[in-house]
């Protein structure tokens, strides 16, 4: 029972080929159409008026958190608040260490270095990055053994954005050189609800507030999804009622994509299922749980584990992974009866 690939779920936060072609236009510009994040937000709205006054480039900011939730919107919301220039890349990207000397030395003053996956850099780029970081310096090599020789190159005062899902994969020394630290948090219903307005009348989709509640309580949390979710709603409520997207359209529409109420697909059902049906419940290791559907223990502690932990339907412990009483109570199952009938199996 191999699970599916995690990039062609309709509920995944990473980001796939069709939401490319929209996310650049439902990007807000500005702080003030970015919605949700509000501690985020007014700290930054400090940081950037107080740099602009002082005429000085921002600090060195990074965001974490799960996918999908806004980290490159910030960064060139960033760049925008501040009029100036971004260059982007990414930890992978930048493979060599006159990979990224080459970026350092073409930026201006001022200007934003954003780097995405900054986790994934290696240890012989993160090290030109350090002094580039303190002292807007270079420290270059020339020459080879007895006379080699280090000499330092001033660089333009920049601001380095960073990204990353994982910010427990960062050095420490990389870590502490950021002065700005932002952890983005998982949105509301009623926050998503309202960036679900802003997209449709951008995209000029007709949606009322229910509809647009419905699509939003089954998003995860997590706005690309919920753009993602309103594109495919509105497909069915074109063909099927007129284009327009009210709750039983929106109910009706995400019911039949197989997306429950709480936005959990067959995905999760399963692998819940699979530990409710053949473990009772759990706790089973990670490792065994992985084999059982078929996929690497890394993909599950980082793709399917993270929203049903979110809503509390597994819990870690210290002997494996449990399926909660929250869990039982939302597929109609009695909690311990591990002994349910053929049928009742998914
Ligand atoms: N606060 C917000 N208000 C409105 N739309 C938002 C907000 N945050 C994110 N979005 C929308 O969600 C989409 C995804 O956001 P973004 O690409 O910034 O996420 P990310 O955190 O960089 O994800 P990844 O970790 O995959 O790089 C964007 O296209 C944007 O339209
Ligand atoms: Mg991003």
């Amino acid at each position: 029972m191999a699970i599916n690939n995690d990039s062609e779920r309709i509920v995944s936060t990473t980001e796939q080929n069709e939401d490319t072609r929209i996310e650049y236009s439902l990007r807000p510009k500005t702080l003030s159409e970015y919605i949700g994040q509000t501690n985020v937000k007014e700290n930054l709205k400090v940081y950037i008026e107080a740099a602009k006054q002082r005429g000085e480039p921002l600090d060195h900011v990074l965001f974490y958190g799960p996918p999908g939730l806004g980290k490159t919107t910030l960064a060139g919301i960033i760049a925008n608040e501040m009029s100036v220039n971004i260059r982007i890349t990414s930890g992978p990207a930048i493979e060599k260490p006159g990979d990224l000397a080459a970026l350092l030395t073409n930026l201006s003053q001022n200007d934003i270095l954003f780097v995405d996956e900054i986790h994934r850099l290696s240890r012989s780029v993160e090290e030109i990055l350090y002094p580039a970081m303190e002292d807007y310096a270079l420290d270059i090599i020339i020459g080879k053994g007895p006379s080699a020789r280090s000499i330092r190159l001033d660089l333009p005062k920049f601001t380095l954005i960073g990204a990353t899902t994982r910010a427990g994969s960062l050095a420490a020394p990389l870590r502490d050189r950021f002065g700005i630290i932002n952890r983005l948090e998982i949105y509301k219903p009623e926050e998503l609800a309202t960036i679900v307005e802003r997209s449709a009348g951008i995209l000029g989709i007709g949606v009322d507030s229910g509809g647009a509640m419905e699509i939003a309580m089954r998003s995860r949390g997590t706005p690309r999804i919920a753009n993602r979710l309103l594109k495919r709603v509105r497909d069915f409520a074109q063909v099927d009622g007129g284009g327009f997207i009210t709750r039983s359209a929106a109910e009706d529409a995400l019911n039949r994509l197989d997306i429950d109420s709480l936005g959990l697909d067959a995905i999760d059902k399963r692998m819940l299922m699979t530990v409710i049906d053949y473990y009772g419940g759990g706790p089973v290791g990670v490792e065994t749980l992985a084999a059982t559907i078929g996929e690497e223990a890394g993909t599950v502690e980082d793709v399917y584990e993270p929203y049903l932990m979110q809503i509390g339907f597994i819990s870690r412990t210290p002997r494996g992974r449990v399926v909660t009483p929250a869990a039982y109570e939302h597929f109609g199952i009695p909690f311990g009866g591990s002994e349910r009938t053929e049928q009742q199996k998914f």
